[in-house]
C-alpha cells in the first residue's frame, strides 16, 4: 500500500461552530499525518475555481457562496491509502446518510453544510493540494 497525500478542507460551518480542533484530532487519531495546514478566507473567485468541475451542477452557485462565507482550514493529510481512508472518515456527502462516528454525521448539518471536503482521486488530490500549497509549505 502506498503512502499518499490528500487535501482536506474544514468548511466554514465547522470552523464557525468551533469544532475544527475535534476534527483535526479525528484525523490524527485515525493515523493521518498533517503535513501542511492553514486557515484562509476564500474569495468568490477562488471558490469558483476550486470547485469548477461542478460548474454545471445546480448547486454550484450556493456551494461557492457558502465556501467563501467564512474562513476554512485546509490541510494536506498523509497516510497509507489516504484518499479512501479520509472519505471513509468523512462519511457520505449528505450527513443524514453518513454512518455513525463519521465527521459529517457528527458535525454536518445538511448536504450543503457538510463540515468537510476531501479529494476524491489521486488526480484531484494533486490538483487540490497545489491549488492551496507550494512544495515549500509541505513538510
Ligand atoms: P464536497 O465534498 O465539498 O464536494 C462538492 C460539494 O457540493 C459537496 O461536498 C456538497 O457539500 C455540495 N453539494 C450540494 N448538493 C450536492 C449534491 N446534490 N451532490 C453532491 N454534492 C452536493
Amino acid at each position: 500500500m502506498m503512502i499518499l497525500k490528500t487535501l482536506s478542507i474544514i468548511k466554514p460551518d465547522a470552523v464557525k461552530k468551533g469544532v475544527s480542533g475535534n476534527i483535526i484530532s479525528m484525523f490524527e487519531s485515525n493515523g493521518f499525518n498533517i503535513v501542511a495546514m492553514k486557515k484562509i478566507h476564500l474569495s468568490k473567485k477562488q471558490a469558483e475555481e476550486f470547485y469548477k468541475e461542478h460548474s454545471a451542477r445546480p448547486f454550484y452557485g450556493d456551494l461557492c457562496d457558502f465556501m467563501c462565507s467564512g474562513p476554512v482550514i485546509v490541510q494536506v493529510l498523509e497516510r497509507e491509502n489516504s484518499i479512501k481512508a479520509n472519505r471513509d472518515l468523512m462519511g457520505a456527502t449528505n450527513p443524514s446518510e453518513s454512518d455513525n462516528g463519521t465527521i459529517r454525521k457528527m458535525y454536518g448539518d445538511s448536504i450543503d453544510n457538510n463540515a468537510v471536503h476531501g479529494s476524491d482521486s489521486e488526480e484531484s488530490a494533486n490538483r487540490e493540494i497545489s491549488f492551496f500549497f507550494s512544495d515549500l509549505e509541505i513538510c
